[in-house]
């Protein structure tokens, strides 16, 4: 025997399969009795419950979605512009519409003025910031490349796995958590291993550094390689200069200093990196992360906009947004902005006694401070307390440093004094509770 629908369900799915029904039908079909939807109806769904062949609906969907505001200093996400959430509510266009083209234009235009780049291959990529890292590398390795990977946290790591899946070979240049790379280091593993790629990370969410990266573009072209920069967890929030620091690959993620709900990801190449692509011996390994494929939907080339995939059409919405906060208030003051919160964040730590992870105050990422866990404190009840009792996140660490350190977060929509002081509160009054000094 058929198992049974249980009634209270069965009745809503009913109610709202009629209702629909119903409308679809009074659309297409105006001349059909309202008898005949009925009977229709009725065969529909009791043939459904006889067979067995449905399982219920999951009753925690009857309820309303519920999600609490919470105040997100950790490294990311940040808390969403107002404007980007409104503009996720926009009606859908069509993905292959005019209208729809203008608006990825804009996205593409406020992408090149973030990245300060004249860059044609420029785009945004439908997935996260790893997507984005994905795409850079699949794009520019092929099977056996070889690429000098800077490992000073979690990211370049992340890379040197991505790279070795592509069937591409890493070659690590390892420094500690908190340390950057100089140019001897890198012209030091260009001489070692002549890569085709060299990767670093601008801004460490893990270590909580900004890497210099003045002069290591002009380092790598002169031994025949090419800059990837991840940018993800800095863009906006520090100056960059793609096209002046000859930076071959670049991208960021949405969701930190843009402020834009994690979706959709900024990336671009230099002439230089796209002969590259162009003139690969063996096709992408991964259709969706295809860049040639991506740049011709952009309309980043002279050809017509082929379909690739469909376009995530809120998350272009949102990002367009996200880019118009950052062009309003014009990147100068941006980096400035975060800067001065950075500044009073590392003052209100000092005054607590707490030390941060990055000495060298010049290659602080200014968007994500790493400060150290105190002897004896158990990191993770402090982290709590704040979110417990004020709704404020306070990340922890990970990797080697998992356990050791705290990471908060100062970015876009959230970079402000009164959210700066707000977690140096919550914090001291984590470290009161939790702190036995001696
Ligand atoms: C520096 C850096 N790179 C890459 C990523 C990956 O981005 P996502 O988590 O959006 O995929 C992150 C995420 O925090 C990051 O901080």
């Amino acid at each position: 025997m058929a198992p049974k629908i249980t009634r209270p369900f069965c009745a809503q799915l009913g109610k709202c399969l009629h209702s629909q029904f119903g409308q679809c039908v009074a659309i297409k079909q105006p001349g059909i009795p309202a008898g005949v939807l009925q009977s229709q109806l009725s065969a529909f769904s009791s043939s459904a419950s006889r067979n067995g062949s449905v399982a219920d609906p999951p009753a925690c969907l009857f309820k309303p979605l519920n999600v609490p505001h919470k105040l997100l200093m950790g490294p990311g996400p940040s808390n969403a512009y107002p404007r980007v959430l409104a503009a996720q509510s926009l009606p859908l266009l069509g993905h292959l519409q005019k209208e729809f083209h203008e608006v990825l234009d804009e996205v593409k235009a406020g992408i090149q003025y973030i990245f300060q780049t004249q860059n044609a291959w420029t785009f945004a990529v439908s997935a996260t910031g790893m997507g984005a890292m994905e795409t850079a590398a699949v794009n520019l390795l092929e099977i056996g490349d070889v690429a000098l990977v800077g490992v000073n946290g979690f990211w370049g790591a992340r890379l040197a796995e991505i790279a070795e899946r592509n069937g591409s070979v890493a070659k690590r240049m390892v420094k500690p958590m908190g340390q950057v790379f100089t140019l001897e280091d890198i012209e030091q593993g260009l001489k070692e291993h002549k890569p085709k790629v060299v990767f670093l990370t601008y801004g460490e969410s893990s270590g909580g550094t900004a890497q210099p990266l003045a002069g290591v573009g002009e380092l790598c072209h002169k031994y025949g390689a090419l800059l990837m920069v991840d940018s993800v967890a800095i863009l906006g929030g520090a100056p960059l200069f793609m096209d002046e620091w000859n930076i071959d690959a670049l991208y960021t993620g949405a969701q930190k200093v843009l402020s834009t709900p994690p979706s959709i990801s900024p990336i671009s190449f230099s002439q230089k990196a796209r002969d590259v692509i162009l003139g690969r011996k063996t096709k992408v390994r991964s259709f969706y992360l295809d860049a040639p494929e991506l740049a011709n939907y952009w309309g980043c080339d002279e050809n017509p906009r082929r379909y690739h995939h469909t376009a995530m059409i809120s998350s272009v919405y949102a990002l367009r947004e996200g880019l118009a906060e950052v062009a309003e208030k014009g990147l100068e003051k941006s980096w400035a902005q975060h800067a001065a919160c950075a500044e009073l964040l590392y003052e209100g730590l000092d005054k607590m006694g707490l030390e941060l992870l990055v000495q060298d105050k010049s290659v602080r990422n200014p968007c994500v401070t790493v400060i150290k866990v105190p002897e004896g404190v158990d990191w993770k009840k402090v982290s709590d307390h704040a979110m417990d009792n004020h709704q404020v996140e306070i990340a922890g660490g990970f990797g080697e440093l998992a356990g050791k350190v705290w990471r908060v977060g100062v970015m876009g929509y959230n970079c402000t004094p009164e959210n700066v002081y707000k977690t140096l509160a919550v914090l001291k009054e984590g470290l009161d509770v939790h702190w036995k000094k001696n």
